[in-house]
C-alpha cells in the first residue's frame, strides 16, 4: 500500500494530528509495542501526551522501546530515553517493566545483542524478525532515519535486530533498529517537520534518483502501513 501523507500547519499540529491517529491504533488493544524516536518533533509529542493525555491513554497497555539510542548514560542530555523520561515517563502511570530502554552506558556491541534479545522476548515475530505494533521515526536533513545514516546503508538489510551505528560527523556510537525490523512493523510513522527536511521529502516523494542514497527512502513496510506526518514547512508540492 502506498504511503499515506498527512499535512499539518506546524510541528505542534503534527503532534496533535499524530496523537489522534495513535489513539485509533490503540483502540481495542490490550498490549501495544512502540519504538520511539529521538529528535525535536517527538519532544513536542511527549509534552502533549504528558499535558493532555496523562489520564486519557491507558499507559499500562503500552510497551516503549527506542528506534535508536545514543551510547551515553540516561542522564546525558543526548539520551533519547533520558529526554522521554523527563518529558513523558515521569508524568504518566506506566509500569517500569513496560520501559525497554537501550542501556546507553553499556558496551555498544554487547548492548546491541542484549537489546535485540529484549525486543525478541517482548514482541510478536514474523519470519524470524520481531514485529512492532508501531515504529515512530524522524528523518534527518541528510535523509537518515533512526540511526541508519547514508554511510551505513548496510544496516537497512542487516540480519541483526539492532546494531551499532556511528554518527558520520561526531563519530558518536548509537544502537539502532535495523531496516528489516522497521519494515516488518504493523505501522511505521514518520514525523518530519521543518524547512530543512523539504529537499529530502521532495526527493523521496518524487522518487528522484538521489532518493536511493537516503535511508528514509528505504523504509517500505513489507505488510504494514506507512504514514508520513509532515508540517507545511517540510512538505513541498
Ligand atoms: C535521533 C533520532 C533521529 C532523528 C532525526 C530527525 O536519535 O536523533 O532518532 O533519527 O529522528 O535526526 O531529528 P529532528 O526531528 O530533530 O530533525
Amino acid at each position: 500500500m502506498p504511503a499515506q501523507v498527512h499535512i499539518s500547519t506546524d510541528a505542534n499540529v503534527v503532534a496533535a494530528d499524530f496523537t489522534r491517529f495513535f489513539l485509533e491504533l490503540l483502540a481495542g488493544k490490550e498490549h501495544f509495542t512502540v519504538a520511539l524516536s529521538g529528535g525535536s518533533t517527538p519532544k513536542l509529542l511527549f509534552q502533549l501526551w504528558a499535558d493532555q493525555y496523562r489520564t486519557v491513554i491507558d499507559w499500562s497497555k503500552i510497551h516503549f522501546f527506542w528506534g535508536d539510542e545514543r551510547c551515553v548514560p540516561p542522564n546525558h542530555e543526548e539520551s533519547n530515553y533520558g529526554v522521554t523520561k523527563q518529558l513523558l515517563l515521569n508524568h504518566v502511570a506506566i509500569p517500569g517493566e513496560n520501559i525497554h530502554r537501550v542501556i546507553g552506558e553499556a558496551d555498544p556491541e554487547a548492548e546491541a545483542i542484549r537489546y535485540s534479545a529484549e525486543i525478541s522476548d517482548n514482541t510478536e515475530e514474523l519470519d524470524g524478525f520481531p514485529v512492532f505494533d508501531l515504529v515512530i521515526l524522524g528523518m534527518g536533513s541528510d535523509g537518515h532515519t533512526a540511526s541508519i545514516f547514508p554511510h551505513q546503508m548496510d544496516l537497512l538489510e542487516a540480519e541483526k535486530f539492532s546494531a551499532v551505528a556511528i554518527h558520520p560527523d561526531t563519530g558518536q556510537k548509537r544502537v539502532t533498529l535495523t531496516g528489516p525490523v522497521i519494515n516488518r512493523a504493523n505501522t511505521v510513522v514518520f514525523l518530519v517537520t521543518g524547512e530543512s527536511k523539504q529537499e529530502k521529502v521532495r526527493s523521496i516523494f518524487g522518487r528522484e534518483e538521489d532518493a536511493k542514497l537516503y535511508p528514509a527512502a528505504h523504509i517500505l513496510p513489507q505488510s504494514g502501513d506507512l504514514h508520513w506526518f509532515l508540517d507545511e514547512a517540510a512538505y513541498s508540492l
